[in-house]
């Protein structure tokens, strides 16, 4: 009975809290919330590094160990190790007055210690369950070495090359961005967070990062609310739709407020018209940030930001120091706070660690799930599916396993840069080489290595490519003695394999270029090796869509292969000598040259669309260059060919609520088994907001034997047929329709239907 009256008062406050706020209400929590006092919730608020990790802002916290005393602290990143971690959460569970754990977060972008390919060349596969299985692993080996919560997926849709985080990203197409989101955040979350391995992911960055001015990184962002709606945020708000546990926000402002203290954006947005029942944190450092973009004071950008709905400070103290005394002058609500502090121990005990702090601290993990051969292979296969290969030079590929080769490059022997950008708790070192790759999957390949040039012989650019560490080496040898020691080991050669393209720190955070063609060292190599009259083979990294059209205009092969990985020399060799086709399409187009960007395929018409390969006066084009990017948005070819026919339409009108298929006949017509993507593109061909040229509304990637062919049915909603108009109702107009299917956006087999 006694029992009964104790939690009846809790009980009560539950329901209230739920009526006034709409907040998920937990028991544990509010006993919690009802002993902490406003400091204690303010500490919550904080999130920490102690350093070690890579330090984005101009701020590193100190004390920390004493601050997570003094219950000053709801997380921590740049801590890993289940040792370490445990020891972090010992602090708070024997010192802290109310043995609060900590959350700890990471940047697990690409894989955790099994780094697979850049999320733009995982795009690259069109494959959900490989990318599903592929966030599934990192969240393991994560968890394994303490880790609850992931910095990722990064959702940003880019157009813009010159950005270093389009990397990062899945690429143009919010179609596309948003399967994969959801597809990231069910591999990462798995059904249920509190089970140990899997991990809170977070969907950022909150919003159109990947639209800032230029291209150069924090830059602002101005775009039309039709724009936002229709082609920026669907990817943030799928992962919202697949449950994502946390947002973070952007650095860029929008409509001239920083995201991180903009209300529209954290409440009216993403809670209210989203449902987002997670927590949002802030980017690193981006409270303070706004100091700088002229929003205020430390105090006043606090307060802007917890009114605007965030929840979490990452780093910057601004709420640990200030909060208080802006309740104090009534600025903010202890209320407020309150209920941030709700939503940051609701995911801790999503997370299971208030049932249990020490839940991912079982040191006999790392060794049964970190870096296991299995993970390896999955890695090699995530690699071998991202892979585009851009031109096949009179089919010089596969290679024979036999064949004499001269592998060149500068990126052909080095291991510093086959991970790529943000991978930080990766391991360079133990990444695969291309020269090593090719002798093991082709150890009677008569291989020798020149590595013909530097990666650039532009110190400036090599100096700041290499903050995160020593990638890019500049050889002391003169580029002459290089270059012949290439071309002598290419006489005796059947084919040369140049291995060139960008390091890895050449893309990512804060490594925007303007210049995003392959560096002159290499183009001076790769035209010498031309030269020789020898079959050339390159093997392109890059982080992001490089201008290639002098390297596309000679006659060369080119494998695009981004940052593999662990596995990159292996995944290379698979492809090289045909263990496996390639399949890999562009999730970005590539364009002709800088001046074309912004480039993406569901660009408008506009009133004087030019033709595509011709110049006419008074049209919308260049004097200089074609409007068309060199290689589409989902172009990729295959040692195989396809061909398609029979493109049909199950009715010729429907009515909202209803769904139409679309069948198309896909037939392997080349010599060697292989997968395509088919691809489905939309026209709108009236509507009440001028539509794209095309948009991707659907895909399916098949497996073809040679000789085979299958019927590929993908079906279109109404809901597909909707958009934002200019009132930002979500609506389908009824109307004629127009789709094309085919192997990348220039698709030209179409079929024509109508909405009633
Ligand atoms: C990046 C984030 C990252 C954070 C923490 C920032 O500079 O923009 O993507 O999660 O640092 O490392």
């Amino acid at each position: 009975m006694k029992q009964k009256y104790k939690i009846l008062p809790l009980l009560i406050l539950i329901f209230a809290v739920y009526k006034m706020t709409g907040q998920k209400t937990i028991p544990e929590v509010e006993s919690l919330l009802s002993k902490m006092t406003l400091e204690e919730k303010i500490g919550q608020l904080n999130l920490l590094t102690p350093g070690g990790g890579i330090a984005t802002g101009s701020v590193v916290s100190e004390n920390v160990e004493a601050k997570i005393r003094a219950g000053q602290v709801g997380g921590l990143f740049g801590v890993s190790g289940p040792e370490k971690v445990r020891q972090a959460q010992e602090i708070a569970i024997k010192n802290s007055r109310l043995k609060i754990p900590l959350l700890i977060g990471s940047d697990i972008i690409h894989g955790y210690k099994t780094t697979y390919p850049i999320p733009l060349g995982v795009a690259a596969s069109w494959n959900m369950e490989l990318i599903e299985n592929a966030a599934k692993m990192a969240a393991k080996e994560a968890t394994a070495d303490g880790i609850n919560w992931n910095f990722s997926p990064m959702v940003d849709i880019s157009r813009d090359a010159r950005w270093g985080r389009i990397s990062e990203g899945s690429g143009e197409d919010p179609y596309l961005g948003s399967a994969i989101a959801t597809a990231m955040v069910k591999g990462y979350q798995g059904d249920d967070l509190s089970i140990s391995h899997t991990m809170m992911a977070t969907v950022k960055h909150l919003a159109l990062y990947g639209a800032v001015e230029a291209g150069r990184d924090y830059n602002s962002v101005d775009m039309s609310k039709v724009k936002m709606y229709n082609q920026y945020l669907p990817p943030y708000q799928a992962a919202v739709n697949a449950g994502v546990g946390s947002a973070m926000t952007s650095f860029n402002d929008i409509d001239g407020i920083p995201a991180t203290g903009n209300k529209w954006l954290i409440t009216d947005l993403l809670r209210k018209q989203w449902g987002f029942k997670g927590f949002v944190v802030s980017d690193y450092t981006s409270v303070n940030e706004m100091i700088a973009h002229g929003s205020g004071d430390l105090q006043a950008v606090s307060a802007q930001s917890l009114n605007a709905g965030l929840d979490m400070d990452m780093v910057g103290e601004g709420f640990l120091t200030t909060l208080k005394k802006s309740v104090q002058e009534g600025k903010v609500t202890e209320e407020a706070i309150t209920i941030a502090c709700r939503r940051i121990l609701t995911a801790k005990y999503e997370l299971g660690l208030l049932d249990d702090p020490y839940r991912y601290s079982d040191t006999s993990r790392p060794a049964k799930d970190i870096l296991t051969a299995e993970n390896r292979l999955a890695a090699r296969k995530i690699a071998t599916q991202s892979f585009v290969l851009l031109k096949n030079e009179n089919n010089v590929l596969p290679l024979q396993k036999d064949a004499k080769i001269a592998l060149v490059g500068p990126l052909a022997n080095d291991k510093n840069n086959m991970l790529g950008t943000w991978a930080p708790t990766g391991d360079p070192q133990l990444s695969i080489p291309v020269l090593e790759g090719l002798k093991n999957v082709a150890p009677k390949a008569k291989i020798s290595f020149a590595k013909g040039a530097n990666i650039t012989n532009d110190t400036e650019l090599a100096k700041r490519a290499n903050v995160f560490g020593l990638r890019v080496d500049i050889d002391t040898r003169t580029p002459e003695a290089m270059l012949s020691e290439a071309l002598k080991n290419s006489k005796h050669a059947d084919v040369i394999v140049a291995v060139v393209g960008e390091a890895s720190e050449f893309a990512g955070e804060a490594a925007s270029r303007t210049d995003i063609s392959i560096p002159q060292s290499q183009k001076k190599l790769i035209n010498a090796l031309v030269d020789t009259g020898k079959p050339v083979v390159l093997v392109l990294f890059s982080g992001r869509p490089l201008t290639i059209s002098e390297e596309f205009n000679l006659p060369v092969s080119i494998l695009q292969v981004w940052n593999p990985g662990v596995e990159a020399g292996n995944a290379i060799a698979d492809v090289l000598f045909g263990d496996y086709n390639p399949s890999g399409k562009l999730t970005a187009s590539w364009p002709r040259n800088v001046g074309q960007i912004p480039i993406y395929h569901s660009m408008k018409n506009t009133g004087r669309p030019a033709p595509t390969h011709q110049f006419e006066k008074f049209k919308s084009n260049y004097l200089d260059s074609e409007i068309s990017p060199l290689f589409p948005f989902g172009y990729g070819l295959s040692y195989t060919s396809f061909e398609y026919s029979e493109l049909a339409v199950n009715k010729d009108k429907f009515k909202q609520g209803e769904s139409i298929n679309v069948s198309v006949r896909v037939k392997n017509t080349g010599d060697y088994d292989g997968e395509e993507v088919v691809q489905l593109y939309l026209k709108d061909q009236v509507r009440s907001i001028t539509p794209p040229v095309r948009q991707l509304k659907g895909f399916q990637k098949i497996f073809l034997k040679k000789g085979a062919s299958k019927t590929v049915t993908l079906t279109l909603s109404a809901d597909d047929l909707k958009f934002y108009n200019s009132e930002l109702k979500f609506v389908a107009e009824p109307g004629k329709f127009k789709v094309f299917v085919g192997g990348n956006s220039n698709a030209e087999m179409s079929a024509d239907f109508e909405l009633e």
